[in-house]
């Protein structure tokens, strides 16, 4: 078989998400496992969007809509920009191929960092580019570093903020200095996928610089619009890189029920408002155990909070896993005392921290 596979695929660890829930509770005999894992909604999807995909579920007979027409009208309206600005995936996932295989070139590189989102590693490998892996700074995104790595062969720069998995931020001036005299023909991405959870006001705005940069912004309603089932993500670009994009996506690359639930989730301010105070509430909560039971961790911005473990996180993993807690351990980092914590409802924490304090203070 092998001598028929791509070169480039042999080489290519595939993406390793976790076991289902209901799957970790059968084989360990245990109820009411808590999935910590996935930096996902702990309050569930939008109550907004739930009614709006049983509105909708009569009509699973007809194609959907292809250009996800009144969620691009409805989203272009509140970002400020032109309806041609926004191209819709099937989870942002799908818009990071689209763009590496809109933008492919012969001998082609990427940039990024040796700790984030695996994604762009794997879909950059996938679609036949170098892909460079710059070490980050204090667990942060290192621009400098990464400018300095640019050549004529570097296509695209792919930069998580807030970044997962150690929840830092690029703030503003570091991203107007990286940007400031970029070569036109890099494309910088900026994927925000927990752009709803930041507080912080130096966070840089890059939706306004879409025509006037090589930049390209990408959302998910994955996370803060709890829809991370239905696989729906937006990027916002120029005008003229969407033309190009919309070349290469699927006909109906969005299902008809993710465009109503997103339409619906974009209305539901009371949902989102709830989802950012739980987090924030409960980030503080994770934060003081953490310190109480001698547990490093760095500020987050994000729905998830990075941590280092005196122990192998592999084994701590083991063990929380145990006790019904899921979390995800960094050795595909090469991080083995490390782990990425998604912050959960309060009793989620709560069984959480307990776990943690047994798991960690036994002999
Ligand atoms: C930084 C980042 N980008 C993109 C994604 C994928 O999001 P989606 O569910 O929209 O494909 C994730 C999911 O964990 C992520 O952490």
């Amino acid at each position: 078989m092998e001598d028929l596979i791509r070169q480039d695929i042999l080489n290519i660890e595939a993406y390793k998400p976790g076991k289902p829930i209901e799957e970790v509770e059968r084989e360990l005999g245990l109820k009411d496992v808590v999935k910590l894992a996935s930096n996902e909604n702990p309050l569930g999807p939008s109550p907004a969007a739930l009614a709006a995909i049983r509105k909708n579920l009569k009509s699973l007979n007809r194609y959907p809509e292809g250009t996800c027409f009144y969620l691009k009208k409805k989203l272009a309206a509140k970002l400020g920009v032109k309806e041609n600005n926004l191209l819709f995936g099937n989870g942002s996932d799908e818009l990071i191929d689209i763009i590496l295989k809109t933008i492919k070139g012969p001998d082609a590189e990427i940039i990024t960092s040796d700790t984030t989102f695996v994604e762009y590693k794997i879909c950059g490998a996938i679609n036949g580019f170098d892909v460079t892996a710059v070490p980050l700074k204090d667990f942060t995104f290192d621009l400098e570093a990464i400018r300095s790595k640019i050549t004529k062969r570097t296509k695209a720069v792919f930069i998580a903020n807030p970044n997962n998995p150690t929840g830092t931020f690029v703030n503003a001036k570091q991203v107007a200095d990286f940007l400031d005299g970029m070569p036109r023909q890099v494309l910088v991405v900026f994927d925000e996928a927990y752009f709803e959870f930041v507080t912080e006001k130096d966070f840089p705005e890059m939706i306004p610089l879409i025509e006037k940069k090589n930049v390209i912004v990408l959302r998910t309603f994955s996370k803060a619009y709890g829809l991370a089932g239905l696989r729906i993500g937006y990027m916002a670009a120029s005008e003229k890189f969407i033309g190009y994009a919309q070349r290469v996506r699927q006909p109906f690359n969005v299902n008809s029920l993710a465009q109503a639930a997103a339409t619906a989730a974009l209305n539901d301010k009371k949902f989102l408002k709830r989802t950012r105070e739980c987090i924030a509430k409960e980030k503080k909560l994770l934060y003081k155990a953490f310190l109480k039971l001698g547990v490093w961790f760095k500020d987050s911005s994000a729905n998830f909070i990075f941590v280092r473990l005196e122990k192998d996180a592999g084994k701590v993993f083991q063990l929380l896993l145990k006790k019904g807690v899921i979390i995800r351990e960094m050795s595909q980092y090469g991080l083995t005392n490390y782990a990425r914590i998604t912050v959960g409802t309060r009793q989620e924490n709560i069984k959480l921290i307990k776990g943690l304090d047994e798991v960690l203070n036994s002999k």
